[in-house]
């Protein structure tokens, strides 16, 4: 008897309409859409304006979507996952708030915290529970408003981000599909080249935390970018190795969208040809725990059963990951 795993039956995405391009960056700071294109690949990002809206609207609009298209009742989902940096609160979880703006009322719901990789370990950990058996429908979601803590001042991150969501719904399968291997890290020694200064149990908030400008993202980018492109690359190999996966087998790379150097070495690394690499950073930006699901919903038309996907992806923590899975579906 096949082992059951988890496969993706159903994604969605949810960007905001509000566009931040590279011409609007340079009224802001001191940056040009030349260094920008050529330095990260981004052209322009989405933006939740609406103060009153948060992290949980931009993900509870792709899980209500994901709902409707995958015809499945809310009161069905038995677990959400929701993955994100810029959680509505720091208690209660996003995931909670997220089940009940969707009328998710039989599920337990909890955040997983990764930074860029929270995407990849959320999966991960959905897939455990899939294949006990005991979970038939499990919503994992990635969801960030990057905009509430980037600096419009600080032009080495403001350039990067964008906010977005994206989500995938769960279930058991039995024909050889699914989720089939991952390999996550982390190594905390990396904390100091990218994170929030303030703002937790460490830094409480206060005038001064406020005044120094310490809730905003804080990145040492070319240390970052250094071991982004050796990590992401050497993950990616590392998954294709022990699956004895070659370029050729691999039919889609889904990386994580921080920088397009970071992607190409990536691909490079793999062998693959660009026309099997995921990109919509130019349009995007770094959506954090969005990059992933959002690629997946974009592409999901070319998609088709049984190819070899292989997600990758490096963020703050430092974490990083690959996952290895089997496509379950053709789009309608
Ligand atoms: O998703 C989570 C993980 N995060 C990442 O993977 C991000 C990794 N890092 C990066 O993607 C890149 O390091 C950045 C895009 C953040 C920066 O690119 P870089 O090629 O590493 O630039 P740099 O920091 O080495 O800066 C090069 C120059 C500097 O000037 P000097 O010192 O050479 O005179 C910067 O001050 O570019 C300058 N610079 C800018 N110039 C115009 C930095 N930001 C800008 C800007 N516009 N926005």
């Amino acid at each position: 008897m096949t082992k059951v795993k988890a496969a993706i039956t159903a994604v969605n995405g949810y960007v905001p309409e509000d566009k931040l391009t590279n011409a609007d960056l340079e009224k802001i700071v001191d940056t040009n859409d030349e260094w920008i294109r050529s330095r990260t690949g981004i052209e322009e990002r989405r933006i939740l304006k609406d103060p009153t809206r948060a992290s949980s609207d931009l993900g509870a609009a792709a899980v209500k979507g994901l709902l409707e298209k995958s015809n499945t009742a809310p009161e069905d989902i038995d677990m959400v996952i929701c993955a994100t940096a810029t959680p509505d609160h720091l208690f209660p979880s996003t995931a909670n708030i997220i089940s009940d703006k969707c009328g998710i009322k039989n599920a337990w719901s909890y955040d997983i915290m990764a930074a860029c990789s929270g995407f990849l370990y959320a999966l991960t950990t959905a897939s455990q529970f899939i294949e006990t058996g005991k979970y038939k429908k499990i919503i994992v979601v990635g969801a960030d408003k990057m905009s509430s803590i980037v600096d419009y001042e600080d032009r080495t991150t403001c350039i990067i981000f964008g906010d977005g969501a994206g989500a995938v719904l769960l279930e058991p399968n039995e024909d050889g599909e699914g989720i089939l291997d991952s390999v996550l890290k982390s190594d905390g020694s990396g904390r100091a080249f990218l994170h929030q200064k303030a703002g937790g149990s460490l830094n409480p908030a206060s005038v001064q935390t406020v005044q120094n400008r310490d809730h905003f993202i804080f990145q040492e980018g070319r240390t970052v970018f250094k071991f982004a492109v050796s990590k992401m690359a050497d993950v990616s190999a590392e998954i294709m190795q022990r699956n004895e996966l070659s370029s050729e087998d691999v039919d889609w790379l889904v990386p994580h969208q921080a920088n397009l150097r970071i992607i190409d070495a990536t691909a490079r690394r793999m062998n693959l040809d660009p026309s099997k690499v995921m990109i919509n950073i130019q349009k995007y930006g770094n959506t954090t725990n969005g990059t992933i699901p959002l690629c997946l919903w974009e592409w999901e038309n070319k998609l088709k059963k049984g190819n070899n996907l292989v997600l990758a992806a490096f963020g703050g923590g430092f974490t990083w990951g690959a996952l290895y899975l089997k496509w379950a579906y053709d789009a309608k």
